[in-house]
């Protein structure tokens, strides 16, 4: 292996303990104790898994940390009501709605209702048009984490070919436009792009989230990129269980010059993003 392992954990444990200074002095200063808001509906194992982590470490950074699971049947209306009483509440100063939400919910009907003030995930329409226009967002916690973290290896990102596989509006839009703010020169490519082999080797960074285990490999990378990995797949390998990203790591280690691992790379800068959101939008709320 030639690159550097690229640390997610160690980075987002100082983003949170950063955090956790900043909420102690709201507290002595204004009495203040931010407060997040997650909505659970239904019963799906993974998204189970993220919300209880996401209540955990608010708590453990001093925040107030407010979770309603609901039952899968619950409808529309339903949900729509428990998001204005959020909207209204003082002591919740962030609103997260878990997705997916059940099919029978209209999913950007519900993220449109949160107040965009109160929006820590950036999903809002508001929140979404002001990052493309360069206007003070909300945004998206995974493409936040993942530009905390190349600014961290790289510094300046100005001129760089970018190269984002995936489109989706939770990780690959947000992470094309933050990369165009950073000045890259950036390609969104997906699963219907022709030749994405070539693709990939033209850039300097790849982000890949397209969801496909290990699809990007060695022989995709140009050497001495750095490849940002937000894939979280669940495969059996050998009778195992075994988390995987989209890239191959063994073979992509062998040529970029430095990669997220998975676990341990990009998964940990959600989560503390979302935190550092929820202090941002409490702050802001202060005025
Ligand atoms: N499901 C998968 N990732 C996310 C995320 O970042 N926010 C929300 N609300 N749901 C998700």
């Amino acid at each position: 292996m030639v690159a550097v392992k690229i640390d997610g954990k160690a980075f987002a444990e100082a983003v949170r303990r950063d955090v956790a200074a900043h909420v102690e002095r709201l507290q002595s200063d204004h009495s203040i104790t931010p407060g997040l808001a997650v909505v659970l509906v239904g019963e799906d194992p993974a998204s189970e898994v993220y919300v209880r982590n996401k209540g955990k470490q608010t708590r453990e950074c001093g925040m107030a940390s407010f979770e309603h699971k609901l039952e899968a049947t619950t409808s529309e209306a339903q949900l729509l009501d428990l998001v204005t009483s959020l909207n209204a509440d003082p002591d919740v100063h962030g609103i997260l709605v878990q997705l997916p939400l059940p099919a029978h919910i209209d999913s950007d009907k519900v993220l449109n209702a949160i107040d965009p003030a109160k929006d820590v995930d950036g999903f809002h329409v508001s929140n979404v048009g002001l990052l493309a226009t360069g206007q003070k967002a909300m945004v998206p916690c995974t493409p936040l984490g993942c530009l905390m973290l190349l600014r961290h290896h790289h510094g300046k990102l100005d001129g760089l070919n970018a190269v984002v596989l995936g489109r989706s509006n939770i990780v690959g839009k947000p992470m094309a436009q933050l990369l165009l703010r950073d000045n890259c020169t950036v390609t969104i490519a997906h699963s219907r792009s022709r030749d994405l082999e070539n693709i990939v080797r033209s850039a300097d960074i790849v982000i890949a989230a397209v969801g496909r285990p290990e699809i990007v490999t060695g022989a995709w990378i140009k050497s001495g990129a750095t490849v940002i990995d937000v894939g979280i797949n669940r495969v059996e390998r050998d009778g195992r269980k075994r988390l995987v990203g989209d890239v191959h790591f063994d073979t992509a280690a062998e040529v970029a010059a430095a990669i997220t691992p998975v676990p341990g790379g990009v998964g940990p800068m959600t989560i503390a993003c979302l935190l550092a959101n929820t202090l941002m939008a409490c702050c802001r709320a202060l005025g």
